[in-house]
């Protein structure tokens, strides 16, 4: 186990497929950023599977045990399941799920499930149809979401974690109502406050529903009580029901930061690890996995050069956030997969 300047171990990994998404919802990817004009990453830049799967590894072998695949939209990278199965396969991870949008899900659940996917996230902002399509922007309808949320149930995902960004003015008039639906269906609906990540999204401090404002809410609807943690730094706070139905969260990370238990890596779609969501730079690890040597000297330099970066890992910005008198230039959101 390998451990950073503030104590903390590498325990968890966050994997972006792809910079694309087929959404470009206000808060994350918008428009007038994200355009026609707007350059993705061209394929040849992307990491094969081979290559993710061989970082991964890697990874496994300081520590990892929990790894998630995000995006952009990470369904839009073509066959999906076959990365999957490679990674189920990695010895050493224990876990692995996927943050999606949920708009392919109707296709693609079962062929995940079967490579052997265990937990999907799916992001779910509001129950309006109007409403959906303002926030997201898209071709996308709630419909294909909410058959996409049904499909990933039938093929076994079940409970499905719902992820809720709440932003004052755009849907906190919904909270009960999303709540609400949470519990009937038994998905496990996460509260997360609108957070300032990326350069694009013109966050400000009055656009934040502070989790305790949301919890407040909840409680006056129905009686809850707290939960300890599933894993030592989850970054979601739970709540229980007391009649019985199921769960919800809060993930307070303006309000109350977790970065003391941040387990946290993550890597790019082209292969650079970054220590932190809010992190300006990332750390070349694709240029180590090309090289044109034997495949034990590769793995053997991505162990050592990964253990070297988390040795040296001071990040906290959420905890540092209030103290900054200007926001340093970060990555975006939709490149590093929240
Ligand atoms: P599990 O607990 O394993 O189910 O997953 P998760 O909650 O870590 O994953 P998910 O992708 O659903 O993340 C939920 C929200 O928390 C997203 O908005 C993330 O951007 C946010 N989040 C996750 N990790 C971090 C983090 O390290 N720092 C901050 N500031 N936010 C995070
Ligand atoms: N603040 C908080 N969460 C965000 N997400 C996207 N942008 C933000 C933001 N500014 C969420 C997505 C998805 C998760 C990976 O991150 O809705 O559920
Ligand atoms: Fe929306 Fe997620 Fe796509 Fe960002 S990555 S535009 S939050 S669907
Ligand atoms: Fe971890 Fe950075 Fe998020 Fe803090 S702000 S919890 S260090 S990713």
């Amino acid at each position: 186990m390998i451990i950073d300047t503030l104590q903390r171990p590498l325990r968890d990994l966050r994997v972006s497929v792809t910079d694309r998404c087929n959404m470009r919802c206000r808060y994350c990817m918008p428009k007038e950023v994200f355009g026609p004009g707007f350059r993705f990453l061209p394929r040849r830049e992307l990491l094969s599977f081979e290559e993710i799967t061989r970082i991964v590894g890697a990874f496994a072998r300081v520590g990892v045990r929990k790894v998630r695949l995000t995006g952009g939209e990470p369904l839009l990278r073509a066959e999906l399941p076959r990365l999957v199965g490679m990674l189920a396969a990695v010895p050493g991870i224990e876990d692995l799920a996927l943050t999606t949008n949920g708009s392919l899900l109707r296709a693609l659940a079962k062929p995940l499930r079967e490579a052997g996917l265990r937990r999907i996230t799916v992001s779910l902002d509001t129950l309006d149809r109007d409403r959906f399509r303002a926030i997201t922007d898209s071709a996308v309808s709630l419909t294909e979401v909410l058959a996409g949320i049904d499909a990933a149930v039938e093929a076994g995902f079940a409970p499905i974690k719902l992820n809720t960004v709440v932003r004052r003015g755009m849907n906190d008039d919904e909270i009960e109502l999303l709540a609400d639906f949470a519990r009937r269906r038994g998905h496990i609906l996460r509260f997360i406050e609108y957070m300032d990540v990326g350069n694009s999204n013109g966050w400000q401090a009055s656009d934040v529903v502070p989790a305790e404002e949301i919890v407040r809410r909840i409680m006056a609807r129905w009686p809850i009580e707290p939960l300890a943690p599933n894993y030592p730094g989850e970054v979601a706070n739970r709540f229980r029901y007391r009649d019985g139905a199921g769960e919800f969260g809060v993930i307070a990370s303006v309000t109350a930061p977790f970065c003391r238990g941040c387990s946290r890596a993550r890597l790019s779609a082209v292969g650079e690890l970054y220590t932190c969501l809010f992190a300006a730079k990332g750390h070349d690890l694709r240029s180590i996995v090309r090289c044109d040597v034997d495949e034990a000297t590769i793995d053997s330099a991505l162990e050592e050069t990964i253990e070297r970066i988390w040795r040296r890992r001071s990040d906290r910005y959420s905890e540092l956030r209030a103290r900054q008198a200007r926001k340093p230039h970060v990555v975006e959101m939709s490149y590093i997969g929240g």
